[in-house]
């Protein structure tokens, strides 16, 4: 059922042989979180700023080009995932338990790819297309567009919500498998814990 990379680290827990995530499957998951802290943060920063300054646009930008390079890693991310199978979860895990795991997972990956593009898509119908780094100009795949605007700035918003609700559930089910239950959940995902 799972296949494991050489790159695998080994890692035994209750007998079972199963071993960890490999160093490209730890790496790609911190890279997009810590990527998606800094885009959720500065987006609500930036959304704060009254009027329209120069700060403001260049934060803006700056928010964009994070979203988009999120985007691009999300993407990688996913392709390598969908190649690469996960270990199975820690010995001894209720069955709902991994079920929700599994379904937080798959919505993290869903949520990862949907929400840089609902940015992308609101800032097109703003009438703003997204020059890259300030360099390259990125698709204009629709026009600007007054009715759609709202929705998709709402949509934008709400997703991101979801996603923080979501996180911190994620977060706090790991921290608890690692404290209460000491099954080594999050070591897993942070090698230095082991
Ligand atoms: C994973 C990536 C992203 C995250 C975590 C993120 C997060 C956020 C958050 C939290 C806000 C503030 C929402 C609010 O409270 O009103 C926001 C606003 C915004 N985002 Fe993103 N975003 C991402 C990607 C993108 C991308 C790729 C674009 C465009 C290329 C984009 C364009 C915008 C714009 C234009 C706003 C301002 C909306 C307004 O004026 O109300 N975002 N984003
Ligand atoms: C934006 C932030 C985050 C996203 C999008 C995210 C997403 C994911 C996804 C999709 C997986 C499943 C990997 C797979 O099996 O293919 C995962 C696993 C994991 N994440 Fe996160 N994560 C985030 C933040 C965090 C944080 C803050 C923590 C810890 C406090 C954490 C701890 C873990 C752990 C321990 C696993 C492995 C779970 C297991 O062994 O079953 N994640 N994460």
């Amino acid at each position: 059922m799972t296949s494991y990379g050489v790159h695998s680290v080994a890692h035994s827990r209750g007998g079972k042989g199963a071993n960890g995530y490999t160093a490209t499957a730890i790496g790609l998951h911190w890279l997009i979180a810590f990527g998606i802290f800094a885009a959720f943060g500065l987006g609500l920063y930036m959304t704060g700023i009254p009027g329209l300054t120069p700060t403001k646009l260049k934060l803006f930008s700056w928010h964009k080009w994070l979203g988009v390079t999120i985007f691009a890693v999300a993407v990688l991310r996913v392709l390598w995932r969908a190649t690469h199978a996960a270990p199975p979860v820690a010995a001894g895990t209720p069955a709902w338990q991994a079920r929700a795991a599994a379904a937080a997972h798959h919505l993290l990956y869903l949520l990862i790819l949907v929400v840089p593009l609902t940015g992308y898509f609101y800032s097109l119908s703003a009438g703003v297309p997204v020059v890259y780094l300030g360099l390259w100009k990125m698709p204009v795949l629709i026009e600007a567009n007054t009715t759609l605007k709202p929705i998709l700035q709402a949509v934008h918003a709400w997703l991101n919500y979801l996603m923080a609700g979501i996180v911190l559930l994620h977060a706090a089910a790991a921290i608890k498998h690692q404290v209460i239950d000491r099954d080594g959940t999050l070591a897993r995902m942070i090698p230095f814990l082991r």
